[in-house]
Parts: C-alpha cells; structure tokens; sequence
C-alpha cells in the first residue's frame, strides 16, 4: 500500500477510480470503499438533478482503447451526499451542465471531514463541453466561480493539452487561485469515432458516434500532460498535487505516472473492463517495481524534469 494525500486529503493507497467509472450508484460506491487496496473514490460527475443520459449503446470497448458518450447520467448531487462512504477519501466530481450549475453544487457542498470536490471542466460529451477546454474560457470562468468567497480547496479535472504554450497558459491561470490544491490529468480525449464494420455504423449511437477516447492508447498523452504540469509546478515552486489518470492497465503503468510527477493514479477504462479486483493487483506489481527499486514511499521515485 503506498499512501499518498490528494489536496489535503489523506488517501491510504494512491491508486482509486476515475470520475465516471463504478461510482454511479450506491452499491458500486460502497463497493470501492470496501475496497482497501482502492485509495479513495470520486464520484460519477454530478448535476443537481438526476439524468438518465445517453442513448445506448454509448460505451465501446475494443484492445486498447475504449469510447464513451454516457451523457451525465448521475442520480443528483444529494444522492451522493447522502451517500458518502464514511470509510475513505471521497470527491465529488462536480459536472454540470453549465457554469451556473457547477457553482450552484459548489454552493450546496459543505465541507464534511474526509471529502474534497474535483470541479470538472472538461467532460468532452457534452454541447457545452466546459471552459478549460481554452485558456480563455477558463479564466472567465475561475474568475466567476471564486468570486467573493472562496471557502473551499479544490481540485480541476482537466482535458488533455498539446502544445507547451497551452500548459504554460493554463499554469499561470491556475497558479492564480490558491484554492486550487490539485488537477486531475486527463480527461479522455474528445471528438472520437470509431466503426462497426459488420453493420457499417459507429460503435456508439449518441453525437453521430463521437465520443471520449480512453484506455491504453492515451496512456502516453496522459503522462505528457502530468509531466508539463509538474514541470511547470515545480520551477514556479507550486504546491499543487498532480493525480494522473489515462491508460493505466498495469503496476508499471502507475509508476511511470509517478515518475512524470503525479502523487496519485486513477483508473478509468481498465476498472470499467475488469472491476475493483484491479486495485489490488496494480497495487502489487506497483509493489514489485517499487521493492525492486529498494523504494518503500512515492516520495522515493525520481520526478523527471523536462524543464531542459
Ligand atoms: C461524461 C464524460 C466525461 O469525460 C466527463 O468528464 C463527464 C461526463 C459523460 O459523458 O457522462
């Protein structure tokens, strides 16, 4: 087990779900927190009311990659507060269907020992797809959102960047807000498409059959983002916690997410396949390399800085 702390949370092991993956309903909840090897949980991104979503079929899965375009479907911000496993670290992934709405949850939230928010601005399916999908947008936005008081610290889900200037940009925003105590890298990539050639459709029926792409295949885009946010945290001497997340199928997956500077991993596609049994076998063979390495805390593994 390999403790970890995610915006002042104390998590007992730094791997746990993705937003949007067993963390729909109460069971699947309660689930991961029976769970000792599943580090904390997130939520499945909250609206205020209960949605029922996309149309199925809106999850694809083939070796190495998966699309999705679920559409919110959650069952409202009280159910999940009401519904708070008292056991281990718990976020609420606050969604939303607009800004206004994510402000009103962020309202509602009051501060219950053992819970933090990961505000997410960046869910792809959606018409209005959230404000860090650009710099701009996401100024605007944080300006809004934290004006007047700021009572809580919070972490970004964000979606992935490309280019260094964007990080560079979205960096310098962030560093503005001290609330902002984490981000969550990344998001599934937006705008996929993929074919079922036996019946020559996409493989999911909402957006003409576009979706989120995640898996194995945005592995490596997932730790470019963690890296240049690292990177930039660290030469601007940031304190904010990087929580990866993106592709993670094996032990050695999360340690290359720790080498790229995240203090902890969450796992989206490879839960949603396998089930919870998977925190405890990327726990030991996270446990193998780590052991190997003569490393008994993550604080041992060598942050690579691309800063050269
Ligand atoms: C959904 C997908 C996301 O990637 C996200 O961040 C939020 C919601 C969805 O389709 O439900």
């Amino acid at each position: 087990m390999y403790p970890t702390t995610v915006g002042g949370l104390r998590l007992n092991n730094c791997i746990y779900n993705a937003a949007g993956v067993w963390d729909t309903t109460k069971a699947q909840l309660d689930e991961l927190a029976n769970n000792k090897w599943c580090g904390g949980i997130v939520t499945k991104s909250i609206t205020v009311d209960e949605r029922k979503g996309n149309e199925y079929p809106k999850y694809y899965f083939a070796d190495g990659y998966s699309i999705n375009s679920n559409g919110l479907e959650n069952k409202g911000f009280s159910y999940y507060k009401s519904n708070k496993p008292k056991t281990t670290a718990y976020f609420y992934s606050i969604g939303g269907l607009s800004n206004d709405e994510r402000k009103h949850i962020y309202t509602e939230y009051q501060h219950e020992t053992g819970s933090g928010i990961e505000l997410n601005l960046s869910c792809p399916n959606l018409g209005n797809a959230g404000p860090a999908y650009n710099p701009h947008t996401l100024e605007d936005f944080l300006q809004t959102f934290f004006e007047k008081d700021s009572y809580h610290q919070i972490g970004l889900k964000l979606p992935p960047y490309y280019f260094k200037e964007q990080f560079e940009d979205v960096g310098e925003i962030i560093s503005q807000y001290p609330q902002i105590k984490f981000i969550t890298c990344i998001n599934s990539i937006p705008n996929c498409l993929d074919f079922d050639i036996n019946n020559n459709i996409p493989t999911i029926k909402p957006h003409a059959g576009y979706g989120g792409l995640g898996g194995k295949a945005i592995l490596s885009l997932g730790l470019a983002n963690v890296n240049r946010f690292s990177t930039y945290f660290i030469s601007n001497k940031l304190d904010i916690d990087i929580v990866g997340c993106g592709g993670v199928t094996s032990g050695q997956d999360v340690y290359k997410y720790l080498l790229a500077g995240a203090n902890a991993v969450q796992v989206g596609t490879y839960l949603w396949e396998n089930g919870p049994n998977v925190f405890e076998s990327l726990t030991k063979e996270l446990d193998l390399i780590m052991k190997r390495k003569g490393y008994y805390s993550i604080a041992q593994v060598p942050v690579y800085n691309s800063n050269v």
